[in-house]
């Protein structure tokens, strides 16, 4: 399989098989890892990681393993560069593309990063966008593939905003790997048409299930896999929290939800969680409107079900995997 000098935009580009390998490749990353045998095939290579929005998993993720790859990384923060300000996404590219061997995206429309990947010349990695948040996804897959051994078949339930990013991927991911994907939310989060008819059609080849329900017991009834996010999501304003509250509390992975389950449910996050008050904006959202946790209780959020702290460990061996393929890497 032959991933040298391809984009890691969307798992849309990708097939079936070409995901299976990279999670299998980030498996075999990761125990090298763990057996201390040094992967810096990548000596002499430089990246560039461009974040427009904060991060503290992917940013680092990125960092390590470039780092363990042997490579030099130069981080762009949301604020320091010209980019959008007085230099367009396509002439950042092809200034960019000149130094660096491969770059990282973070930002707003999807279409960013795409334009962004059409000028570079060099691998342009999706690092999370409005609509997609494809590196996630090998994670999570990896994750559940520890866990469960497989991923074909899986039931796996995504509660709360499914019409962004993470609802969009995780769509996207089950389709391709033959899952039982539900979404359970209000009908207005649910993704938009034109995705679901394309996850549809994917579903018709792999034997996965795409489905959408609007109540939670019947959604999560024998789930494997019970996933959610934050109800706001990066670069959306302020004033959109107290109608997603009202829509989504009822869709807040609780303990009833978990033990609806089969009794080997994980639960999982891309995170960060609003499972306390151990953050500024849950500070402010529990002044506001009195709730001590919001898409997951504290109960869920630290029970032996939860696996988002796998996941997150996991982001650093998949995106090295993604690097590692479309860098060219010979191990
Ligand atoms: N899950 C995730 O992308 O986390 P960060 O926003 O910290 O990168
Ligand atoms: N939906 C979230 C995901 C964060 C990893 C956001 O875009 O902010």
């Amino acid at each position: 399989m032959d991933f040298k000098g391809r984009h890691f935009l969307k798992l849309l580009d990708f097939t079936p098989k070409e995901i299976e390998a990279l999670i299998d490749l980030a498996a075999d990353l990761k125990a090298k890892k763990k057996n201390g045998q040094l992967v810096d095939v990548l000596r002499g290579k430089n990246i560039a990681v461009i974040f427009e929005k904060t991060s503290t998993r992917t940013r680092c993720s990125f960092e390590v393993a470039a780092h363990d790859l042997g490579m030099g990384v130069t981080y762009l923060d949301p604020t320091g560069s010209q980019i959008g300000k007085k230099e367009s996404i396509a002439d950042t590219a092809r200034v960019l593309g000149r130094m660096f061997d491969g770059i990282e995206y973070r930002g707003f429309g999807q279409d960013l990063v795409e334009k962004l990947a059409k000028n570079a010349g060099v691998p342009v990695w999706n690092g999370l966008t409005n609509e997609f948040h494809p590196t996630q996804i090998l994670a999570d897959f990896l994750t559940l593939k520890e866990k469960f051994g497989k991923l074909q078949g899986l039931k796996f339930v995504y509660m709360g905003d499914a019409r962004y990013n993470m609802g969009n991927s995780l769509m996207v991911g089950c389709a391709k790997l033959g899952m039982h994907f539900v979404a359970c939310a209000p009908k207005k989060y649910f993704p938009n048409e034109d995705l679901i008819n394309q996850c549809q059609e994917i579903a018709k080849e792999t034997g996965a299930v795409i489905e959408f329900e609007e109540d939670p017991m019947v959604a999560t009834k024998d789930a494997d896999a019970i996933y959610t996010d934050v109800w706001v999501s990066m670069g959306e304003p302020d004033s959109v929290w107290k109608e997603r509250i009202d829509d989504l509390l009822p869709y807040r992975v609780t303990m009833d939800l978990i033990n609806n389950a089969k009794s080997d449910v994980v639960f999982m996050h891309c995170l960060p969680a609003f499972h306390d008050l151990n953050t500024k904006i849950g500070k402010e959202i529990y002044d506001k409107f009195g709730l001590d946790c919001m898409e997951v209780t504290d109960e869920v959020f630290e029970s032996e079900h939860s696996i988002v702290f796998n996941e997150a460990e996991n982001r650093m061996h998949t995106i090295k995997a993604v690097m590692a393929a479309t860098l060219g890497a010979k191990f």
